[in-house]
């Protein structure tokens, strides 16, 4: 599998907070990729870096060979490097439709528009049915589902996902990893920050685990699911 994105040395500080402490991290095509670790690891900062949401203090960021560290959010996106929204932030007075659409604004290849938004249905039935509904009337799965949907739309060639099972039931987050691993399966390069560390491991064909800004552990995700310092550590001995 050829490298998609090349992280080196990433440096992000929030003042005199080192968030993330000089990372290095590469995201092969194809694969989906994941980065744990607890509560202020850094985790979203790093994802934030790659989309151009918070300056980095050092390192790089390449992508497909091309250097993101000069791009605008807006340009970083339109490359194809595209977030789920953290939180679902979707907009809730505006109906499932709507929001799907609003995905789709910064691309070029107008035509294409709707033969993805028939993919986001086959993905997401649900939306389909709820589609002239206000976004805010979803159920918190359904929402998390639109973020996903709404990002696909905007034609990722690498996703990014902060913690896509945030507060939802057991049932849904089995779904939506079920999602990921059949849109990573048509091809789509994902990278997936999680704190549920046994879920995303089983879904990654790679893994990093970040602890206080820097990488403490990295293998296949099968691997760290065995490692016993991850074990001890994240998944209650
Ligand atoms: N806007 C900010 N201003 C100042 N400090 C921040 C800011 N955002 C995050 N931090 C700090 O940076 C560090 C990393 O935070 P970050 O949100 O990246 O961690 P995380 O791994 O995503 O954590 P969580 O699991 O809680 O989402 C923490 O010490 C946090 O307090
Ligand atoms: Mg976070």
């Amino acid at each position: 599998m050829s490298t998609l994105m090349k992280v080196s040395g990433l440096k992000v500080a929030y003042g005199h907070i080192e968030a993330v402490k000089g990372i290095d991290f590469e995201l092969r095509e194809g694969e989906i990729t994941t980065l744990v670790g607890s509560n202020g690891a850094g985790k979203s900062t790093t994802l934030l870096a790659l989309s151009g949401l918070v300056k980095k203090n050092g390192g790089s960021i390449v992508f497909d060979g091309e250097d993101l560290g000069k791009l605008s959010p807006h340009k970083i996106v339109q490359r194809g490097v595209v977030q789920v929204a953290e939180g679902r932030a979707i907009l809730t007075t505006m109906t499932v439709r709507e929001n799907l659409e609003l995905g789709a604004y910064t691309r070029k290849d107008r035509s294409a528009v709707g033969a993805d938004l028939e993919h986001v249905f086959h993905l997401f039935p649900r939306l389909k049915e709820r589609l002239d509904g206000m976004a805010g009337n979803l159920s918190g799965g359904e929402q998390q589902m639109l973020a996903i949907g709404r990002a696909l739309m905007a034609k990722p060639r690498l996703l990014l996902l902060d913690e896509p099972s945030m507060g939802l039931a057991p049932i849904i987050v089995q779904e939506i990893f079920r999602i990921l691993r059949e849109i990573n399966r048509e091809g789509l390069t994902i990278f997936l920050v999680e704190q549920n560390v046994r879920q995303a491991l089983k879904i990654a064909q790679r893994a990093y685990v970040l602890e206080n800004g820097s990488i403490a552990l990295s293998g296949s995700g099968q691997e760290l699911l065995k490692d016993d310092r991850l074990v001890e550590a994240y998944l209650g001995g």
